[in-house]
């Protein structure tokens, strides 16, 4: 099998949990590679459900190596318990021959990045983003001002020491101005950091060799995207958007490779679109449709429970992200959820004070404004649980991948009728 990365062309949680576990069966190592804990990816197997935040969706198959690479932000105590509880479940364990490695390189979230981020949330106003709230923004943000900890930082005292009182001069300052909050103990970081550099340091290393040791023995690689093409920092409804580079570039930065190490990049999409948290979103549904749908597909959050915004399938944010991460395939998720409607619309173009385009617009408040053009295709009543062939699937089903395949341009990979790993078609 060939090098794959499987990423969100979506807002988020389009289904890359089910994929990455799916496809993690033939590779060798699987890759974080950037976001943090505010992901919740969801896997289904044999009935039992796993939510993943932090350690790579393989590591239900037994003799994966699973890697958390430099771009990632890591809550150690997030982390920890992950282990922990997959541990003492015995899915990581010698004998399965199970490896979880961090790269030394990898940014710490802080206590006062979940603090900041808390606070910001909660002062509300225009500022608010309807973030995780689990510090990943100013996390990222320290890391750009050069004022980070790295996971290897954990494990040099002196150095630490002065990283953390150099980080929170200015936080203080801000704390006290903006929050009426008092003020951050460098002491107390100190002694919780060194704590979790005690507990990481067993499986700590330099990841980037790792997965270029991988690539030159020819091991296949498998990396898993957190979030979606959407809320890539850069390339997304910014400023209603993560602090990373969601899409296919995100992957190169975040582990220390180059691009020649990939040979096909699987988007992820919903048969409809979901999105949670603030932000513009032009096919959502705010009706009883939406309400239908949200009920039908469980659309609540895997990481905060929220109630996921539910609505068409949107080609033209699609598109994009086909074009922005160089998109080889589709896996189509969550068609099952559809069943039973007459009727589907598929968003085509936007329309933006009277004008027709058919890309995202930058402007936030353009974007706002943008009114979908739909086109009208019929729906179908139900889906097979198990497909075997793409022929047993129904006529209006096949006519709706079609569509799909002839406006992006590239073939649907892979066809998920439901959460269980076996209810899945690939083609
Ligand atoms: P991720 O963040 O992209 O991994 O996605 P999440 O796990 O947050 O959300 C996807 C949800 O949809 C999870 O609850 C999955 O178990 C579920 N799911 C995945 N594929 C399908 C599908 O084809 N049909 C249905 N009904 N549910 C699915
Ligand atoms: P997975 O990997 C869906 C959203 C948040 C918020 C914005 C910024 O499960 O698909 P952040 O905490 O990252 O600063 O929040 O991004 N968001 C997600 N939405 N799925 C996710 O991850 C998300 N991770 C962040 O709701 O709108
Ligand atoms: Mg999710």
């Amino acid at each position: 099998m060939a090098n794959i990365a499987v990423l969100g062309a979506q807002w988020g949680d389009e289904g890359k949990g089910k994929i990455v576990d799916l496809y993690g069966e033939r590779a060798d190592l699987i890759v974080r590679y950037q976001g943090g804990n505010n992901a919740g990816h969801t896997l289904v197997v044999g009935g039992e459900k796993t939510v993943l935040h932090l350690i790579p969706s393989g590591v239900l198959h037994p003799g994966k190596t699973c890697v958390i690479a430099s771009g990632v932000v890591l809550d150690p105590e997030v982390f920890l318990r992950e282990v922990e509880a997959l541990t003492a479940r015995g899915l990581i364990s010698e004998s399965r021959g199970t490896r979880v490695w961090v790269s030394e390189r990898t940014q710490v979230i802080m206590p006062y990045h979940k603090l900041i981020d808390r606070l910001r949330e909660e002062s509300g106003g225009k500022a608010k983003i309807g973030t995780t709230v689990r510090g990943i923004g100013p996390c990222y943000e320290d890391k750009v001002a050069r004022r980070g900890v790295m996971v290897g930082d954990l494990m040099d005292s002196d150095l630490l020491r002065d990283k953390i009182e150099a980080a929170i001069r200015e936080k203080n300052a801000v704390l006290a101005a903006l929050y009426n909050h008092e003020p951050l103990v460098v002491e107390e970081l100190h002694a919780w950091a060194l704590e979790m550099g005690k507990k990481l340091k067993p499986m700590v290393r330099d990841t980037r060799v790792l997965i270029q040791e991988a690539i030159a023995a020819g091991n296949t690689i498998l990396f898993e995207g957190a979030q979606g093409t959407l809320l890539d920092v850069e390339h997304g409804t910014y400023p209603f958007v993560t602090s990373s580079n969601t899409i296919t570039g995100g992957i190169f930065t975040g582990c220390g490779i180059g691009p020649k190490s990939l040979d096909r990049i699987i988007g992820i999409s919903k048969a409809y679109t979901t999105r949670v948290g603030g932000g513009p979103f032009p096919t959502e549904l705010d009706n009883d449709l939406g309400e239908w749908i949200r009920k039908q597909g469980q659309e609540f959050g895997a990481t905060t429970g929220r109630p996921r915004r539910c609505g068409w399938l949107d080609l033209v944010a699609l598109k994009y992200a086909v074009e922005v991460n160089g998109l080889t395939g589709i896996a189509l998720m969550k068609a099952d959820v559809l069943s039973g409607l007459e009727e589907l619309k598929v968003c085509v173009a936007y329309e933006v004070d009277g004008a027709r385009r058919n890309t995202i617009p930058s402007n936030i408040r353009e974007l706002e404004r943008v009114k979908p053009v739909y086109e009208s295709l019929k729906g179908w009543k139900t889906l097979p649980d198990r497909p075997k062939t793409f022929g047993e699937m129904p006529d209006a089903f096949r006519a709706y991948v079609g569509y799909i395949e002839r406006t992006l341009g590239i073939p649907v990979v892979t066809i998920s009728t439901g959460p269980g790993r076996e209810q899945t078609l690939n083609r």
